[in-house]
């Protein structure tokens, strides 16, 4: 067992933590705070708005001017979720520093989710691959419900591993594997992990968990032992997808870096500040900080 010296967060909570808030759109002014606080907390990785339907997903409707409002601190990248040609267009439009695409290992998942199969979603993210190398954005990929479908139920690690090695093979330069709704188990992550890397390096593989069944950070634990070292997380656990039922938030990234840092592992982020956002931004939206760290810490960051 040796852990990494050095992890990179994507930090999620503006994307996958804001696209499934149940009420009014938040304001763009808290969005683009939000952003700001996180990039100033240490963050180098900040997935800040999503370029789908707004009939689809509301809550990301000004993406555009979401990314126009940012003011930007040099040496992060801010990221923005791209279905389509038209999502890569709007992206690149309003200056992302890289998209990504996404699709999953679950057939069901993949039509309520983007309303294709997912044969179909690899080829509609092949104009987004080619217009990306165009115009040298970095592409991400992602693959949903390696651990467990909302509609299909257990799906086979061989399976994660085909559609994360198509997506290498299109030219993304990191897969990242969504818990969509957080039904893993460490033995299980471990074997899912194990059959994804046969096909695709473990650099260039990211854990993207939710927290639905509080397993989240044993199955870090789990796929940092393995050799993982980019962990997708959302400041006060914010988060959740509108087309998988039930999936609450991604793991609270404060509790990554709590136990990154009692293992030694180097983030770069400040966690009393981080501490201080997730309690900002759950007064913002009304509730509980959903972070069990930023609870004990108390949003004194102490
Ligand atoms: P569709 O209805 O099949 O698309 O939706 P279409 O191409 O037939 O177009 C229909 C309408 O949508 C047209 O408008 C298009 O212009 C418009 P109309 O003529 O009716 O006025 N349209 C768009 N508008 C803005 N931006 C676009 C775009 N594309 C088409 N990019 C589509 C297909 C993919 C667009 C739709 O299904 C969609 O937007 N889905 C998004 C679902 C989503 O955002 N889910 C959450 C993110 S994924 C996630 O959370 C999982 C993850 O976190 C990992 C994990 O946890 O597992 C990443
Ligand atoms: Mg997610």
């Amino acid at each position: 067992m040796s852990f990494p010296g050095h992890v990179r967060i994507a930090e999620m909570s503006p994307r996958d933590g804001l696209q499934n808030e149940p009420g009014p759109v938040l304001a763009t002014n808290l969005k683009t705070g939000l952003i700001e606080h996180l990039a100033d907390c240490g963050l180098t990785h900040i997935e800040s708005a999503s370029f789908v339907s707004p009939k689809w997903v509301p809550q990301m409707g000004d993406a555009a001017e979401v990314m126009a409002g940012i003011s930007r601190k040099p040496g992060v990248r801010y990221t923005a979720l791209t279905p389509n040609i038209k999502g890569f267009e709007n992206a690149l439009a309003a200056g992302v520093d890289e998209v990504a695409v996404f699709g999953a290992a679950s057939e069901t998942f993949s039509q309520k989710n983007i309303n294709c199969s997912i044969a179909e979603s690899l080829d509609r993210f092949a104009p987004v691959m080619e217009a990306a190398a165009k115009h040298r954005i970095p592409v991400r990929g992602y693959v949903s419900t390696v651990l467990g479908c909302p509609y299909e139920g257990d799906i086979a690690p061989a399976q994660v591993a085909l559609v994360a090695k198509a997506l290498l093979n299109m030219g993304c330069y990191e897969v990242s594997l969504g818990d969509t709704i957080g039904v893993g188990t460490p033995l299980k992550a471990k074997r899912m992990l194990a059959a994804v890397a046969e096909q695709v390096p473990m650099n260039q593989l990211a854990a993207h968990f939710h927290d639905t069944y509080g397993q989240a950070l044993a199955n870090l634990y789990a796929v940092l032992e393995e050799g993982i070292s980019v962990i997708d997380a959302s400041v006060a656990g914010l988060g959740g997808c509108p087309y998988a039922r039930g999936a609450s938030g991604n793991v609270a990234t404060e509790d990554v870096i709590y136990l990154l840092d009692g293992l030694g592992i180097e983030t770069g982020v400040d966690l009393k500040k981080l501490v201080k956002t997730g309690d900002w931004i759950s007064a913002q939206l009304g509730r509980k900080n959903g972070s069990r760290v930023g609870q004990a810490m108390g949003g004194t960051g102490e």
